[in-house]
């Protein structure tokens, strides 16, 4: 029994702190996202960062800020339809749009109010006056959902409150079978493009393959994968030659490749014009300030330029990869910024961690509720800004640790 309504949370709290698993911020920094940050006066090596490109502290995209910070002050002063919306806003979705090769984009403040914004309209369209001829029958769907999405696919379908099949991640035979005994008109799958739980992509082409055959809709998070996979950074539509027409809705944040803030939806015109009526994240909540929009228009310039910077960050994470596999550690991750080392338990992985902050390596629990508990994990994020010698530094600590 607690003893006040509010008694639940200190409890848990509780237990999470005995347990060891309280997820201090034993790593704030002073220094920015870099590759090498400074703590407590004492550089270190920075493996946490989804600032793939350097985008972040890039001088260009830091002048484009301040010129717009002149031009447009902070904040955007009010919600989108309600006269915040500015220029540069519709140059952003514009810029967006042609980077990927969609018809149109909309923007969001960030990934996350992407997903439980457009996602739940998307699951049950809203009702409007004078629309005839609706059947609900026709407006029924079920919504195929890999188990390992983010927590904001997670949370964007419990406000849709539909019918839902969640597949083993990556599972095709799986979602084939669900979708082949789907009995509701409308069908929509829900994935991601790269899954930074254990660095694995998604079998695109099989998926669009899927889509098609089932007449189903398809919404790809490619979070982690836009400006990072793809000769030019399309993401993982580009990685596998997919003809971008055939994901209905492409949604990506701003936050990693591009160095800045925010998220969007792409997709062809009348998607995303609904969308921009239907979504409460977009139409009750501020828009980005226009500094970050201009912040992001100069980076999408400077992604499609970085060919050379994606290709070094995936064999950087290889180099990893074979150096602590070769060790007898168990590393997840396959052609994506993102590597994870198993080390077989919730405590462990905090203890390594710890170790890595002490030999000037930070790197990152993957804990409860990003896995389930007991399957933590200590994640790598792999950046244009590291070196050789960055990851020969974290393979000589974990020699250290087998011995
Ligand atoms: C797959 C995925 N979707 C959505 C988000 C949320 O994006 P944002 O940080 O822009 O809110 C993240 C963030 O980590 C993510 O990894």
């Amino acid at each position: 029994m607690y003893s006040s309504p509010t008694s639940v949370y200190s409890a848990i709290i509780e237990i999470i702190k005995k347990a060891g698993l309280f997820p201090k911020p034993t790593i704030s920094h002073t220094s920015g996202s870099k590759s090498k940050v400074q703590i407590g006066g004492k550089e270190v090596l920075n493996f946490t960062s989804n600032n793939y490109l350097g985008m972040s502290d890039n001088e260009k995209v830091k002048d484009a800020v301040v010129a717009a910070l002149k031009k447009y002050g902070i904040s955007s002063g009010s919600t989108r339809v309600l006269g915040g919306s500015h220029d540069i806003h519709e140059e952003l979705e514009k810029t967006l749009a042609a980077f990927i090769g969609a018809d149109d984009a909309i923007v969001f403040s960030t990934g996350y109010m992407a997903n439980i914004g457009a996602l739940p309209t998307i699951i049950n369209p809203i009702n409007i006056p004078g629309m005839s001829g609706r059947d609900p029958k026709r407006d029924e769907i079920t919504v195929f959902s890999d188990k390992s999405n983010h927590g904001s696919i997670h949370d964007a379908i419990r406000l849709a409150k539909c019918e839902k099949v969640v597949y083993k991640h990556n599972d095709m035979v799986e979602l084939e079978k669900a979708l082949k005994n789907c009995k509701t008109e409308r069908k929509l799958i829900i994935t991601q493009g790269v899954f930074t739980t254990d660095g694995s992509i998604l079998p695109l082409p099989r998926i669009i393959e899927l889509k098609k055959r089932y007449s189903a809709m398809l919404w790809l998070d490619d979070a982690d994968a836009i400006g990072v996979l793809g000769e030019n950074g399309g993401g993982t539509p580009e990685y596998f030659d997919q003809n971008i027409k055939d994901v209905d809705f492409y949604m990506g944040t701003m936050t990693k490749a591009f160095g800045v803030f925010g998220g969007f939806v792409a997709g062809n015109h009348d998607l995303i014009d609904y969308i921009r009526v239907a979504s409460k994240t977009s139409i009750l909540s501020a828009p980005l300030p226009p500094i970050l929009s201009a912040a992001v228009n100069e980076s999408i310039k400077l992604v499609k330029q970085s060919s050379e910077d994606r290709k070094k960050i995936i064999l950087l994470a290889k180099q990893f990869k074979h150096g602590i596999a070769d060790l007898g550690f168990e590393v997840l991750g396959g052609n994506a910024p993102v590597m994870l080392v198993m080390l077989g338990d919730d405590n462990k992985s905090i203890e390594v961690e710890k170790e890595l902050a002490i030999a000037g390596i930070m790197a990152s629990v993957v804990r409860y509720p990003a896995v389930p508990w007991g399957e933590s994990r200590v994640r790598f994020n792999f950046t244009s800004q590291h070196t050789e010698g960055d990851v020969n530094k974290v393979i000589e600590f974990f020699k250290t640790i087998k011995e």
